[in-house]
């Protein structure tokens, strides 16, 4: 059943977070909590595996054991290294390394890691167990959990990919510590989307809680509808507009900023169609705001190249489509009209100078 439950106790008392992601046969824990890590050796011992590749985007020191014979390879992290053909050179070390169907791999990085090394772990020997370690907040909140895995073509992001759900995820807090903020706010454009899909208020709480509390409603979405055919649009919330400032920003504006301007947009958007009233249009900009987030759309990006890039989205199969909060709650709006976005779109505070975001 998924949920979240207080775990073991941590070596300096405090506890971590469990959250089960409800798959049947394939289900598995997600952990939260300082030095999660360290939990490792006891995850692969349950697995049984007597091998490990371990792909790490973070020094040895950050590195747990694994507990058995391993072989370490470094990650390369970000996008421009998200490829067939790295998945390919992981895959060749994983059959050098004699790696058989019984052993594991284990992922330790941002998303970029944790999406790469996952799809070879799903095409090496037609699948074997990976166990993700993300050291990313966005990744910690989102990418590492609900098992979609991918690489990037020139003609597009994350276009070839499997769906490999995890044995395992470890997300420890103590990695958090070591980022960079502006990498850390990023993070955040994930956990705030979630007040609007179903997660609650999460302001006030402490990070651990504001991740439990994401990542339980991310499993309560992926256990219903594993396969992106309905319920899981909504953790695509504020990402139509999102993704398309990335592109139009070429990737200056990383993805949980981009996903922030994209919320306070999908607030303004359901209030020009009349699904929800002005109190609940300001809520996205409260929320959005109080996390530190930009709010608003940056510099020399125009209406007309972010309509036209929406419109490239995955779910406008008939028009524009957005997942808009209404009086129901948050759902797959298609058929928006593209007058309407573009007014929105207009009325929204522009950043007068290109740089970092505002806030
Ligand atoms: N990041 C969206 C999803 O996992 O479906």
């Amino acid at each position: 059943m998924t949920g979240v439950a207080q775990g073991a106790a941590a070596a300096d008392g405090s506890s971590w977070h469990t959250i089960e992601v409800d798959l049947g046969e394939r289900g598995y824990p997600v952990r939260i909590g300082a030095g999660v890590r360290h939990t490792l050796p006891e995850v692969i011992a349950r697995i049984g595996a007597r091998k490990a590749v371990v792909v790490s985007a973070r020094p040895g020191a950050w590195t747990p054991d694994p507990g058995v014979e391993a072989l370490h390879i470094a990650a390369r992290d970000g996008e421009r290294h998200k490829t067939l053909a790295w998945v390919e050179e992981l895959c060749v070390c994983f059959a050098q390394f004699g790696l058989t169907r019984s052993d594991v791999v284990v992922s330790c990085g941002g998303g970029t890691t944790t999406d790469a090394v996952g799809l070879a772990a799903a095409l090496y020997h037609r699948g074997v167990p990976v166990v993700h370690l993300p050291t990313s907040l966005l990744a910690q909140v989102d990418a590492s959990v609900g098992g979609k895995t991918a690489v990037n073509l020139p003609q597009g992001k994350n276009l070839i990919g499997a769906y490999w759900q995890p044995r395992a995820v470890l997300c420890d807090t103590d990695y958090l510590t070591t980022l960079p903020q502006r990498e850390r706010i990023n993070g955040y454009g994930e956990i705030a989307r979630c007040h609007f899909i179903g997660a609650g208020d999460l302001r006030g709480l402490g990070t651990a809680e504001q991740i439990a509390a994401s990542v339980a409603r991310k499993a309560q979405i992926v256990s219903l509808d594993e396969r992106d055919a309905g319920l899981r649009h909504l953790l695509n919330y504020g990402h139509t507009l999102g993704h398309a400032l990335e592109r139009a920003t070429d990737f200056a504006l990383r993805h949980g900023e981009a996903v922030a301007v994209g919320t306070v947009f999908a607030g303004r958007l359901a209030g020009a169609l009349g699904r929800i009233g002005p109190e609940r249009v300001a809520e996205h900009l409260d929320v959005v705001r109080h996390y530190g987030l930009p709010t608003e759309l940056p510099a020399g990006v125009s209406t007309g190249e972010l309509v036209a890039l929406a419109r490239l989205d995955k779910k406008a199969t008939r028009g524009l489509a957005f997942v808009l909060d209404g009086p129901a709650g948050a759902e797959l709006v298609s058929g928006v009209p593209a007058e309407t976005v573009a007014a929105v779109l207009d009325a929204m505070p522009r950043r007068a100078t290109a740089g970092a975001p505002a806030r």
